[in-house]
């Protein structure tokens, strides 16, 4: 696009691509292909430097501040030319490495862009500040244009996911990852805006608005959504202040014509330990919070609670205000939404009641009996108030809490607790709530999302955790892991069949390896029979399993047998850790404690069934498919299929599976967002954080599987109009040749690598590094060319002038011989004579000049007097005509005054009359000649 077509992006437009006068400054920066490099740095991993010497393998740079560095050749990567300068495609880079990826971004970033392909990818880096790229113009400014075609934008990708699903039928997906604070959420939403805008059915009158049915159009619904499952499901972090603490998979139908038709959600892994648990700098979810500022008294009084936190253990362990958030604003915003999303009074009063149970949950008391190991009630005032929110008995509550009622084998008993396992069995039992509860309201978003408009295909839309390496790994990290090797697989996979079919199309023979298979060996030792899952879920149905029984049977299944699964290495101060994953990201030490607790996720039953029968409706909707041991054969044996004596990991894969089969239905569409720095510093890129997520999340990995194929690829056109230049003898000028014989031609006869390049049907293909090279044979052809251009003319106009030189010294010779000659003459009589008589010659010819002009003059006066008589002459004579043909027209006028009789005129007019003269009068003289109107216009007869 050039400087007038960005205009449409409005004050935007800075932000997304600079002007052609800065970006050719850019490009035509001093650059020195053979000394500029990037060296590898402790701190900093990379900093640019400048080969100063080189002494066999080692080389000495400069640093660019100043440092005077040795490293082995191999250690250094050559620059850019700048003609790469701020890349907005990364996959083009000549010089395809890490550090040139890392500086394109970091350039990109300094200036406000946060956009950038690599490839497939869109990368985005954080901002951490509001820019006015998403304002609506730019909105508008992205639809309709293809991804060449426009500045690297989310709002593109959004488009072009459109755009095919238009042209081809078929579904789409985005799928958006990266760290904890990278952007997910905000670009999510920013895909949802953007669809919300250019696809909305806009007119909202025309839908009815049923009572209980969410009001307002679906595009509005679909926002709404989200501040709903962000209080509930979203918290701050020690990197995010709005972290949403669970995966999303939103999608978007679409009508037949390309309009909003409804939109489901389904989401993964709600982080629930957060109910019960915060580290110091972190806050539990964010409706605890607003409920609690106090800004709608009612609530406090309906769940009981006081104001603050601190009378709450299992929200206060960290932080309980967040600078970027307004809770009392949130909470308005909550309440709005569940309003307008369609839950019933009753619903609400539900979901406030079980929020404010949850959290008096963490207050109950146990003590120990006296000489006994069993625990009980220490005092039941919170039991009370418990059971109340919950619409249950409270010594029920309690009773079950401190002595459940077990099966063995027919029969009932009851089991002592400790108050340990008491407290434990409380936190698992709130948990499940939230989550339960957490669940159910994305079940009923989907319902009230769903209308019964057709829908034709769908935009789905991934915000899920990127890959994660924390000091301590468990469960939870390997299954988060675990989801990003299958989506990474699904990208490489993709990306495998695209470039094949790119070179099936262009008939490049090249023997192709699928980049997917490099993930199997991972993906198949977690999920495979005997695989870590596997023997997790077999481990959890043996009672007498322990984590010490599973990390052996791990051992001895995989130990030494299989390359990925590995003994971590221990090292001090590091977490204990118990084996160890080679993941494409990384490999990853795992602890394994408490899997199998973590697995089963066991609930009190005896409690599970009291909230089965609880009069809080929502409470028993909630249970009503969980099936406990205590249920009766008949109906247990049709629940059991359904969620109970399911681990958590098998649903999880379960989920994970549909998800999978759900994207390989799509046409995907890649986002990965980077965290920039950890200290939310807007512009500042901490490039050791940068590397590690490029590698995480898999921007490396595709540049490492383009570098195998022919990254770079021109148009046989525009191959040849752009290097014809370095050898204009391999393509002969007047005689017709396609481009793709005068490619062939040209890349034959000049000296590069043959082995670099491929033939297509259109394009010819680059290994990456060859397009530098020719790029700089370029540079060099052209400035010899251009240094002969500049000598030819140099030489040209300086002849001139030296003609014209020359011209002026015969010039002074001449006036000089004249000069000198008078002076010889000067003195002469005769000479003097002649100075005296020449101006006596001169004025008698003036003389005879005059006569001449005198009798020229007289002659023509004469003349001229002459016609002016005649001229006057043939006036009068005009003006008398006129006179006379209006005396005759006012005669005839008259006489049709008089009027003969009728009937005389009825026959006709009568005989001899003439018609031309009762006609229109005469037009005055001056229209037709010059001659002055002497004739008053009043005088002439109107018609
Ligand atoms: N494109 C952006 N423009 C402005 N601020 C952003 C942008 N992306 C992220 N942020 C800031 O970073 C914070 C974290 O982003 P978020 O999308 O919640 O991260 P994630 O979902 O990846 O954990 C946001 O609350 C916002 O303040
Ligand atoms: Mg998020």
């Amino acid at each position: 696009m050039s400087d007038a077509e960005m205009e449409i992006f409005g004050v935007a437009a800075p932000y997304l691509r600079k002007s052609e006068r800065e970006r050719i400054a850019a490009q035509n920066m001093p650059f020195d292909a053979k000394t500029a490099v990037f060296v590898p740095d402790p701190k900093q991993e990379y900093v640019k430097g400048r080969i100063r010497s080189q002494d066999g393998s080692s080389v000495t740079v400069e640093t660019e501040d100043s440092k005077i560095v040795t490293v082995h050749l191999d250690d250094i990567r050559p620059m850019n030319p700048p003609k790469f300068d701020k890349l907005e495609d990364m996959a083009l880079l000549t010089h395809l490495h890490e550090p040139a990826v890392l500086f394109n971004l970091k350039e990109r970033y300094a200036i406000w862009m946060i956009y950038t392909y690599s490839g497939l990818f869109c990368v985005t880096v954080n901002p951490y500040k509001w820019l006015p790229v998403y304002n609506p113009e730019v909105v508008s400014g992205y639809r309709g244009k293809k991804r060449q075609e426009a500045p690297p934008h989310i709002f593109s990708i959004s488009d072009s996911a459109y755009q095919y699903m238009l042209k081809d039928r078929e579904n789409q997906s985005i799928l958006i990852t990266g760290e904890s604070g990278a952007g997910k959420t905000v670009n999510t939403k920013r895909v949802i805006q953007y669809f919300a805008t250019i696809a909305s059915v806009g007119d909202s009158s025309k839908k009815e608005q049923l009572p209980g049915k969410m009001q307002g159009n679906l595009e509005d619904q679909i926002i709404q959504a989200n501040p709903l499952l962000e209080a509930f499901g979203n918290a701050k972090t020690v990197r995010n202040d709005n972290s949403s603490r669970f995966g999303k998979f939103i999608r978007i139908h679409f009508g037949t014509k390309g309009k909003l038709a409804s939109a489901d959600i389904e989401t993964y892994l709600l982080e629930k330990s957060r109910v019960t648990f915060q580290l110091p700098a972190e806050r539990s979810y964010h409706i605890f919070y607003q409920i609690m500022s106090n800004k709608k008294p009612e609530l406090i009084d309906m769940m009981l609670i006081t104001t603050n936190p601190y009378d709450y253990p299992f929200i206060s362990q960290g932080e309980l205000t967040v600078l970027s958030i307004n809770d009392t604003e949130e909470l308005m915003a909550t309440d709005k939404a569940i309003d307008i999303l369609g839950f019933n009074a009753e619903e609400k009063v539900g979901i406030y009641k079980l929020t404010g149970a949850v959290m008096h949950y963490g207050n109950m008391k146990f003590k120990q009996k006296q000489r006994e190991e069993q625990a009980e009630p220490d005092g039941t005032e919170v039991a009370d108030k418990v059971a109340y929110l919950m619409g249950m008995n409270s010594a029920d509550l309690l009773k079950a809490l401190c002595y459940p009622r077990v099966k063995v084998g027919n029969e009932y008993v009851t089991k002592g607790q400790t108050p340990q396992q008491v407290n434990n069995a409380s936190g698992a039992l709130s948990k499940a709530v939230y989550e339960k509860l957490f669940l159910w309201m994305v079940t009923r978003i989907n319902q009230q999302l769903d209308t019964k408009l057709p829908r034709q295909h769908f935009i789905g839309v991934l915000d899920i955790a990127g890959f994660e390496i924390f000091e301590m790994n468990s469960l939870e990290q390997m299954c988060i892991n675990f989801t990003n090797e299958k989506l990474q697989q699904f990208f490489n996979h993709h990306m495998f069949v695209l470039e094949q079919e790119e070179y099936k199309k262009e008939g490049i023979v090249w023997e192709f390896i699928d980049f997917g298979m490099d993930l199997a060996a991972c993906i198949e030792l977690i999920e495979k029979p005997m695989g870590i899952f596997s023997i997790l879920e077999e481990e959890c149905m043996f009672p007498k399993a322990t984590d010490g029984s599973f990390k052996n049977k791990l051992y001895d299944q995989h130990l030494g047998k299989n390359s990925i699964f590995q003994k971590p290495k221990p090292s001090k101060g590091k977490a204990e850790a118990h084996f160890s994953l080679v993941h494409y990201a990384g490999t990853v030490d795992y602890n394994l404690s408490g899997w199998l607790e973590k697995n089963k996720d066991p609930l009190n039953d005896t409690v599970v069934q009291l909230y089965q029968k609880a009069s809080l409706k929502l409470l028993s909707q909630l249970f009503a498919t969980y099936s406990t041991a205590d249920a009766d054969g008949s109906k247990r044996s049709a629940k059991k299929k359904g969620s109970s004596f399911q681990t958590v990991s098998a649903l999880f894969r379960e989920n994970l599976n549909k998800l999978m089969s759900n994207l390989r239905s799509t046409q995907p569409h890649f986002v990965r967002c980077i965290i920039p720095n950890e200290t939310k510093i807007p512009g500042s890129m901490d490039h050791q954080l940068v590397l590690h997520q490029l590698r995480c999340n898999g921007v490396l990995e595709g540049i490492r599987i383009c570098r195998k194929g022919f990254p770079s690829r021109i148009l046989y056109g525009d191959f040849r109009q752009r290097y014809r230049i370095l050898n204009a003898r391999a393509i002969p000028e007047g005689q017709f040749i396609d481009s793709k014989k005068a490619s062939e031609k040209l890349l034959s006869s000049i000296d590069v690598d043959h082995a670099q390049y491929r033939f297509g049907y259109t394009k010819v293909f680059f290994k990456a590094g060859l397009l530098g090279l020719l790029e700089e044979m370029r540079d060099e052809r052209l400035a010899v060319l251009m240094t002969r251009i500049q000598a030819v003319s140099r030489g040209y106009v300086t002849r001139l002038r030296l003609k014209e030189m020359s011209k002026k010294r015969e010039s002074v010779y001449i006036i000089q011989y004249n000069i000198r000659s008078f002076m010889n003459v000067k003195n002469w009589p005769w000479m003097r004579l002649f100075f005296k008589i020449k101006p006596l010659l001169r004025s008698a010819e003036a003389e005879k000049e005059m006569q001449n002009m005198k009798e020229a003059f007289s002659r023509l006066k004469e003349e001229f007097a002459k016609s002016d008589a005649r001229r006057k002459e043939l006036e009068e004579k005009m003006v008398m005509l006129f006179q006379e043909k209006n005396d005759l027209y006012l005669q005839i006028q008259a006489v049709r005054l008089a009027g003969p009789p009728a009937e005389e005129w009825s026959a006709g007019p009568p005989m001899g009359t003439v018609m031309e003269l009762a006609g229109p009068p005469a037009e005055p003289p001056t229209a037709r000649t010059s001659v002055p109107l002497e004739v008053p216009l009043e005088v002439l007869p109107t018609p």
